[in-house]
């Protein structure tokens, strides 16, 4: 399949969660392309099987130019399988409020953005005190010592579980090469019970830039009735 992975990050941390599932991905036998939010060329989605959005909490908001590009693509993004990471401090611990914030966050996003993702992966995310300035030092500091953990400031912290975030790419992947599977079977079971021929391989993406509901991946096969 040919997976588009959007990330935002503030810190780099949701960077390096997205190009690990790019490795995991393209270890798997898919096409993967991955890109920043920010920046100006971000593909739309509509060309691609399916997607995985990656983006971090900063005092409980994502970054804006994941928001944006949410927002711009979300009916492309509802029409394919896709996949959220959220990456956190609060999905480090299992403190009932902050899971419960998580979600807020979540819910928040999908109302904003009128993406809903398909599935959401909250992953520990990164203390990197060598990257912040003075005070983002104590604030984080400070919230680490309230949930208990003392920590070193002139160290970075790593909190994410690789082995969950691989469980949860793998599974997603899987679902979303059973349905892309399905959808080219339903194609070509129909075709032949409708007495039609393929003559192009089959094409599972669409590039279609109308807007339109999909029934998107049969548009790009030819028919030749017998
Ligand atoms: C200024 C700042 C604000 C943050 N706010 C939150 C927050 O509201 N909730 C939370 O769970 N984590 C919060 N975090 C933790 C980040 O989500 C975490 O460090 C994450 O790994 C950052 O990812 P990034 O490197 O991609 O920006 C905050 C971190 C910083 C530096």
């Amino acid at each position: 399949m040919r997976v588009l992975i959007v990330f935002s990050t503030t810190e780099g941390h949701a960077r390096k969660l997205a190009e690990f599932g790019a490795v995991r991905l393209t270890s798997l036998g898919h096409q993967v392309q991955v890109q920043d939010a920010a920046e100006s060329n971000v593909p739309d989605p509509i060309g691609f099987d399916c997607a995985l959005l990656v983006a971090s909490v900063h005092v409980s908001r994502y970054q804006r130019s994941f928001i944006e590009f949410a927002s711009k693509h979300c009916a492309a993004l509802n029409r394919i399988p896709n996949a959220f990471v959220s990456v956190s401090l609060s999905a480090a611990g299992d403190n009932p409020c902050d899971l419960a914030g998580l979600r807020n966050c979540v819910e928040r996003l999908e109302l904003e953005t009128h993406w809903h993702p398909g599935v959401v992966h909250h992953a520990a995310g990164a203390m990197l005190f060598r990257a912040y300035g003075f005070f983002t030092k104590l604030v984080i500091r400070f919230i680490a010592q309230r949930r208990g953990k003392v920590v070193n400031t002139s160290k970075d912290y790593d909190l994410t579980d690789y082995i969950a975030l691989e469980t949860f790419i793998d599974d997603f992947a899987a679902n979303a090469t059973l349905r892309w599977e399905s959808d080219r079977d339903g194609f070509i079971n129909r075709a032949a019970a409708a007495g039609h021929a393929l003559t192009e391989p089959w094409q599972p993406a669409t590039q279609l830039r109308d807007g339109h509901p999909s029934t998107a991946p049969f548009l790009r096969l030819i028919f030749s009735a017998n």
